[in-house]
């Protein structure tokens, strides 16, 4: 949370707080009122905690605070279920593995996905993360469908071309590597959402995308001039350019894909274009932001860990040996990235020390009883992956970065980078594929120096190093 963040925030609550404090002694009561009818309604308490200040509850430690120490104070004091009041909603926090399962796994359909209604409204209301029942299961379907490994496999080749492209852009360039991961992770989507000849779209798809995610943390206010009013403009653009590209498609009936885009518009499915429209800016979003986070982290604690750099280039190395040695085509296969079994570890690690969805939402559709403790209907449950991942019984020594714990599984529950249940993420085969082509690239050809020692950490949303990570990279000059 940067000062520029907290300023803006306390501006916005600022007419909120003089509210508060004339009508303090009256919204008390009220709320303890409430509470106790809650409380006679079940048998069964609430878990413990603080539900802060009426109305503001406990936002301005979230706030004030950074979240990752506001999370794990609570859970030292409380326990590993909690009760909490931040932004303006009561919140039952769950950082066991058994919790988590709860919430995700085993009660799912007790747990709806929530987001604020205009983050709906910007993604667009009929996009995957905000459905449950059958409507989720056919979109989920068509999803996993097209991010299969073996539909994946055939994608290596393409994402190989954008991470060689990518990392010579960078040569001799000082970067800021969060917004360079981004735009590689932002073409790996297109390219796996559309297949690779819809440039022209494409480009003018990126431009209102931009524009889009600049309101999408503004305050939702659809006024002319607003951030959030151009973001919304640019919304309803990128509905049309979708359309464009769906009424191209249709005049190419010959033509076989096997993107994103064919599975959504198979014609048994009969979804219509404003459903594939919210689903494919859905999942550039899903997808694009959360694979350069963890792409940042990576680039970070290998620099950081020069014994890790050592083993994952040398692993890399062994690869371009292997062809050397045979094959015509020097190209990386699916093959060679089933070949990489200490990098898949470093990437397993990055997740879990930087664990960027630091938790999820979900939302209690009845009164539900939870060991013994009541998670009201209506209230925000939020699984803390971060805590499970931070937890000691779960991985020893947990704030080290040691990609050799995964050499054993981790135990059931306890590593949830990409979710868990009904929910869980459907793109992680392509993260993966990317992730390791790019380091592929990265390690064996390319030398890189952080031009900052600074450990903090920025949430925008996801955990980031602070200010994206400045890196000065160029070419080696020998392959060692
Ligand atoms: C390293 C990169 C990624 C991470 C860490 C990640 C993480 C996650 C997590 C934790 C969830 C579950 C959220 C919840 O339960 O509330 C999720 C859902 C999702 N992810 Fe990913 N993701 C990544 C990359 C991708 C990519 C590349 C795609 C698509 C190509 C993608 C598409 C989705 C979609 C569509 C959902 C919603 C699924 C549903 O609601 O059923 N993600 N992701």
């Amino acid at each position: 949370m940067t000062m520029d963040t907290i300023s803006i925030l306390f501006l916005l609550f600022l007419p909120f707080l003089c509210f508060l404090f004339i009508l303090l002694p009256f919204l008390s009561s009220s709320s303890s009122r409430s509470r106790s009818n809650q409380a006679g309604k079940s048998t069964i308490g609430l878990p413990p905690g603080s539900m802060g200040y009426p109305y503001v509850g406990e936002t301005f430690q979230l706030y004030s605070d950074n979240p990752i120490n506001f999370f794990a104070d609570r859970q030292n004091k409380y326990g590993p279920i909690f009760k909490t009041h931040i932004l303006g909603c009561p919140c039952i926090m769950v950082s066991s593995p058994e919790a988590a399962k709860f919430v995700l796994v085993t009660k799912a359909a007790l747990f709806k996905p929530t987001f604020p209604a205009s983050k709906e409204r910007m993604l667009g209301p009929q996009a995957i993360f905000f459905q449950q029942g059958d409507y989720h299961a056919r979109l989920r379907r068509l999803l996993l469908r097209a991010f299969m490994p073996e539909a994946t496999r055939g994608k290596v080749a393409g994402v190989e071309h954008l991470a060689v492209s990518a990392l010579s852009s960078w040569d001799g360039h000082t970067i800021d590597t969060y917004q360079q991961m981004k735009i590689y992770a932002f073409n790996v989507a297109l390219l796996s959402i559309f297949g690779k000849d819809e440039m022209l779209h494409v480009e003018e798809l990126k431009k209102c995308y931009y524009t889009l995610e600049k309101g999408y943390n503004s305050m939702p206010i659809n006024l002319p001039g607003t951030l959030f009013h151009k973001s919304m403009r640019a919304r309803r653009q990128l509905g049309q350019i979708v359309a464009d590209i769906l009424s191209s498609r249709r005049r190419q009936r010959n033509a076989v894909a096997s993107d994103l885009l064919a599975s959504f518009m198979d014609p048994k499915e009969a979804l219509t274009d404003a459903q594939i429209a919210d689903n494919i800016i859905g999942v550039i979003f899903a997808a694009r932001d959360t694979t350069a986070s963890v792409l940042t982290w990576i680039v970070k604690y290998l620099k950081e860990n020069p014994s890790v750099l050592r083993a994952v280039t040398e692993e890399q190395m062994e690869i371009i040996k292997l062809k050397e040695e045979g094959a015509e085509d020097k190209s990386l296969t699916w093959a060679d990235t089933k070949r990489m079994p200490f990098t898949c570890r470093v990437i397993q690690e990055t997740m879990r020390v930087a664990s960027i969805l630091s938790f999820t939402f979900r939302e209690a559709v009845e009164d539900v009883d939870y060991q013994g403790y009541l998670i009201p209907k209506g209230w925000k449950v939020l699984p803390l992956f971060r805590n499970i991942h931070h937890c000691a019984h779960n991985f020893s020594d947990p704030e080290k970065f040691d990609p050799s714990r995964f050499e054993v599984a981790p135990k059931p529950n306890t590593f949830m980078p990409f979710g868990s249940g009904t929910h869980a993420c459907p793109g992680n085969e392509l993260a993966k594929l990317e992730m390791l082509v790019l380091l592929h690239h990265l390690t064996t050809k390319y030398r890189w120096s952080l031009l900052a020692s600074d450990t903090g950490i920025e949430f925008g949303p996801f955990a980031l190093p602070s200010n994206g990570l400045p890196i000065k990279i160029s070419l080696k000059t020998t392959m060692n």
